[in-house]
């Protein structure tokens, strides 16, 4: 395994090959080889990853194969399965993949095997949200639940929400489902406003149990609870816990029954699959969550078995692997083409950019080059209205994962035909883009004169040559959603190989909290708080003004 992966041959050879193929443009490559669809395309399971329209031509492919396995990746995708310490500055095994392992066989973490505890936990969500939605789980007066409050932030929140929303289809019950993240009293108090509190059951999902947000959302949830129900309401009916620190959500008032555990070995962002998928569970049912497992497994063992040939998420790390570090991307856009994966963006965003926002290789040395690009998106048709016109005509390369879905469960008149058209042509734009001899063309019969032709060219004509994954599900069900989350996982995690980096901690988002605990006193107004920071002085300042001035 390489010490730093830009010295290797095999980046050399990817510096030169990339070199050569600056010049290149896809409408070429597509011109040249009619196979190219199939050439580069990979179907597993009712999942299809067409990437053809990409800056590649099969040695590139094979070139960037070679750098994976000069970095590892076939060794460090065992020693993570294989439940080994690699999250070294935490300490802790990376073991998401044993949450959803169905095979029944042992996965140990220190000589110990996990599955047991896997197993139960799952029982117990099962005899849990069998007991909310069939009614038989009463609040303190005496009434079966209708609302679920999950309070979180991160991947206590975002994996959750996104997969509830995502599988609105498979909601039937009539629980109602919501999320409640920030700290800002706007987020817990609009969520709450219409609802019933002896119905309305609070999850608080928090690995730590420390989090300043939803510790504060949890106690405003219990105030809100209690000032309605009356002082001596058994909240214990109203409130569950899902932590791996099991006493402090003892300590919060939850009844030891009903705290669900996870454990150090699975990351925030990566908790989805374990008990903090409850509130999923209460949505969806314990049978389609565990589908929503099924599916996540299934792409574990497709990324373990497949040649990096046809490796799915192997690929797409490798793709982005070829334009951060060689055609010099800095971001990477996902955009699903299906409003229920709204939030798929935002859930991308913490699994990429806090595993792979690094800048020191495992070992604490600066890395020698660009690590995970910067995530964002919005889905598809909406994306195109807002922040395409720079992905088509901006100065930047910016790669994008267009996600389409084969079959609606909510079929409108044609408005599915309508959206899979679009979801076509962005990629089929993006990559031909529009010579200025077809705009010259199309301008002069549209019966323009030659001055105004030559005016309007050129800011009508489009370079193409913008690369796009698109990636294809028959429908949008619980099995296929774990496939696509679990895709996303391996691509980060073998990026993260790679570029040498541990995609599992996060120390990057510590200062922030700690500079945050340390400015709370003078912002709850403490006298005797000093403010050593001159700007934050004059900010704090306005902002006492307008408090004492209530007009
Ligand atoms: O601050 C970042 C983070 O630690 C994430 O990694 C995590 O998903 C989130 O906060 C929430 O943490 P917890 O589940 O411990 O409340």
């Amino acid at each position: 395994m390489a010490d730093d992966i830009t010295r290797t041959p095999e980046w050399r050879a990817l510096e030169a090959h990339s070199r050569e193929l600056r010049a290149l443009h896809m409408r070429d490559l597509f011109a040249e080889d009619h196979e190219r669809f199939e050439r580069f395309s990979i179907r597993f399971g009712e999942m299809l990853l067409d990437y053809s329209k990409n800056r590649v031509v099969p040695q590139t492919m094979a070139l960037l194969r070679a750098l994976a396995r000069a970095a590892g990746v076939e060794q460090w995708t065992q020693r993570m399965f294989a439940g080994e310490i690699i999250n070294t500055t935490e300490q802790r095994a990376v073991l998401h993949t044993a949450l959803r392992d169905r095979d029944a066989t042992a996965v140990r973490v220190q000589g110990v095997d996990v599955m047991p505890a896997v197993r139960d936990t799952l029982a117990g969500m099962r005899r849990f949200t069998d007991a909310v939605r069939g009614g038989a789980w009463l609040g303190a007066s005496g009434r079966p639940v209708t609302s679920v409050v999950n309070i979180g932030i991160g991947g206590s929140d975002l994996g959750p929400a996104m997969v509830t929303d995502a599988l609105v289809a498979e909601a039937a019950s009539s629980l109602d489902v919501r999320f409640v993240s920030n700290v800002d009293g706007a987020h817990l108090a609009t969520t709450l406003a219409d609802l019933d509190p002896a119905t309305t059951l609070f999850v608080i999902v928090s690995k730590t149990f420390t989090t300043q947000e939803t510790l504060a959302n949890a106690h405003s949830a219990r105030t809100w609870l209690v000032q309605r129900l009356g002082q001596g309401t058994d909240v214990s009916r109203h409130f569950v816990a899902v932590t791996s620190e099991t006493d402090r959500a003892r300590a919060f008032g939850v009844d030891a029954a009903n705290v669900f555990e996870f454990w150090d070995w699975v990351g925030g962002r990566y908790s989805l699959w374990s008990a903090v998928g409850l509130s999923v569970a209460l949505a969806v049912g314990m049978d389609a969550f565990e589908a929503l497992l099924d599916g996540g497994h299934a792409m574990d063992r497709h990324f373990l078995e497949a040649d990096f040939e046809c490796n799915m998420p192997v690929t797409l790390a490798l793709l982005g692997v070829w334009y951060s570090n060689f055609l010099g991307a800095d971001a990477h856009a996902v955009i699903p083409y299906d409003q229920r994966l709204r939030r798929l963006p935002a859930f991308l965003q913490q699994l990429d950019m806090e595993s792979n926002g690094k800048r020191v290789d495992r070992d604490g040395r600066a890395v020698s080059c660009g690590t995970g690009p910067v995530v964002f998106g919005e889905p598809g048709t909406n994306a195109q209205h807002a922040f395409f016109q720079l992905l088509h005509q901006g100065t930047r390369l910016v790669p994008a994962d267009l996600i389409g879905i084969a079959h609606t469960d909510f079929p409108l008149g044609d408005q599915h035909v309508m959206l899979v058209a679009n979801f076509l042509a962005q990629g089929v734009a993006l990559m031909r883009g529009k010579t200025i001899e077809e705009v010259t063309a199309e301008l002069t019969r549209a019966g323009l004169g030659a001055e105004e032709v030559a005016r309007l060219a050129p800011h009508r004509c489009y370079p193409g040559n913008h690369p796009t994954n698109a990636i294809v599900l028959r429908r949008l069900d619980p099995r296929n959603l774990g496939a696509l989350i679990a895709l996303y996982e391996h691509k980060v995690f073998v990026q993260g190989v790679i570029w040498g980096i541990n995609s599992f901690d996060q120390w990057g988002v510590e200062l922030g909290k700690q500079i945050a605990g340390t400015l709370l006193p003078a912002v709850a107004g403490e006298p005797t708080a000093v403010l050593s920071d001159g700007a934050v002085r004059g900010l704090l300042g306005q902002f006492r003004a307008w408090w004492s001035d209530q007009s």
